[in-house]
């Protein structure tokens, strides 16, 4: 009855874990999710006042494809600020969200049989939306030791329909923030061999350490116009706004024209409401921004804490997001395996690590409340510990071993 191309995709495993635990919840039992995808600080007040004065207006229709103009020049500001580049309306797109502003730049830059190059590990719906636009996904090995892209293996990759090469950093799922040096890399082996490259930025605000990431758009003599170069953004994660729906792609004119007429043909716009939400959120006070950033950094000490008593894990410490990757192999090589035993014996929702490109490995997510952190991971150990007693009290429950 279904398409072949539905065959081809997976629901992403983050969406289904939230349902999951929303079921638990709604049966009283005392689940941890650290699972999740998405910071859970108030919205900012600025989104708000601009989306009810637009609601006390009652005027809320269909707007340019692009993006309202106050929105794109709001973006203009941040880009200047954040890539040290000057750019034009026309050089954005403005969508539902900066996972649709991924399908739409490649509906427009890619063919079918058309290969783009994922280095893992990545975020699991780069594959999926490669293969939305009927191009193939090639997926490629980490440096050794690292989650950072291994340049030496990337060549090994390319064939002659290799097009593209999508990256994340600040990464999801691994919270590895890309050292300038690979980034400059990363332009120059994109551009000799006339590839784009995509870098993927939503989590660009959430770097640790007082560090900062080099822009993509410093490592070229290009300029934007002759340039493959795209950066996706958007404000879902930067201000824990992931339900307005606001992402959007800065690229070449064409590009962001291609890309354009997809949205047109697809969803119009992006909804005019949540757009006034983000030109609030952008242009407010910043405050929230770094408080959520210190905050996922206090978070990512304290699990860094609380997962060194487990003395099999290898854990490369995160430097950015709220994502820590271990490896558990040592407990059990196969991470569906663990995360389906951790969420039964120990009530703890992981993502496995095998959706990201990295078997053996589970994606633990920090941006939670700290004090279900500490105890989700000491359930963890609890469960992984064959000392510890058959028997844990967890909130109302009290969880056996089997
Ligand atoms: C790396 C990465 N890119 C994009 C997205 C999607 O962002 P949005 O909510 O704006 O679609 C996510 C969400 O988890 C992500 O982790």
């Amino acid at each position: 009855m279904l398409s072949k191309l539905v065959a081809h995709l997976h629901d992403p495993p983050t969406l289904r874990l939230n349902t999951k635990v929303k079921e638990l919840k709604a049966l009283g039992r005392p689940v941890i999710h650290l699972g999740s995808g998405e910071p859970f600080t108030p919205t900012p007040p600025g989104a708000i006042t601009a989306c009810e004065e637009l609601l006390e207006h009652g005027e809320v229709h269909y707007t340019a494809t692009r993006g309202i103009p106050e929105l794109l020049d709001a973006i203009v500001r941040e880009t200047k600020i954040h890539h040290g580049i000057d750019i034009t309306h026309k050089n954005l797109l403005v969508c539902p969200g900066a996972k649709n502003a991924i399908v739409n730049l490649f509906a427009a830059i890619f063919n079918h049989h058309d290969e783009v190059l994922i280095p893992a590990p990545y975020w699991v719906s780069y594959p999926d939306i490669t293969r939305l636009v009927g191009a193939r996904p090639v997926t490629v090995p980490p440096l050794r030791g690292t989650f950072y892209p291994d340049i030496d293996a990337l060549h090994r990759a390319i064939t002659p329909q290799t097009r593209g090469i999508i990256v994340n950093s600040p990464n999801n799922p691994s919270g590895a923030v890309f050292p300038d040096e690979l980034l400059r890399e990363l332009v120059v082996f994109a551009e000799r061999n006339d590839l784009f490259l995509i870098l993927d930025d939503i989590y660009h605000q959430q770097i640790f350490d007082d560090r900062r990431q080099a822009s993509i758009f410093g490592f070229t003599a290009k300029p934007l116009e002759r340039s493959k170069l795209v950066v996706i953004n958007g404000v879902s994660k930067t201000y824990g706004m992931t339900g307005f729906r606001i992402g959007w792609l800065i690229a070449n004119s064409e590009v962001s024209s291609g890309a354009s007429k997809i949205a047109a043909q697809t969803v119009s716009c992006a909804s005019h409401l949540t757009q006034l939400g983000a030109l609030g959120a952008l242009t407010g006070d910043q405050a929230p921004v770094t408080d959520l950033r210190l905050t996922l950094e206090r978070n990512r000490d304290t699990l860094l804490a609380e997962l060194g008593a487990l003395s099999e894990l290898t854990l490369i410490p995160p430097e950015g997001t709220f994502y820590a990757f271990p490896d558990f192999s040592a407990y059990n090589e196969s991470s569906a395996q663990l995360a389906e035993y951790l969420l039964e014996q120990a009530l703890v929702v992981t993502v496995p690590g095998r959706e990201f490109g990295m078997e053996g490995h589970l994606r633990l997510s920090f941006c939670g409340d700290r004090d279900e952190l500490i105890e989700g991971i000491r359930r963890i150990r609890w469960a992984l510990d064959p000392a510890a007693p058959r028997e844990r009290e967890c909130g109302t429950e009290v969880l056996r071993k089997t």
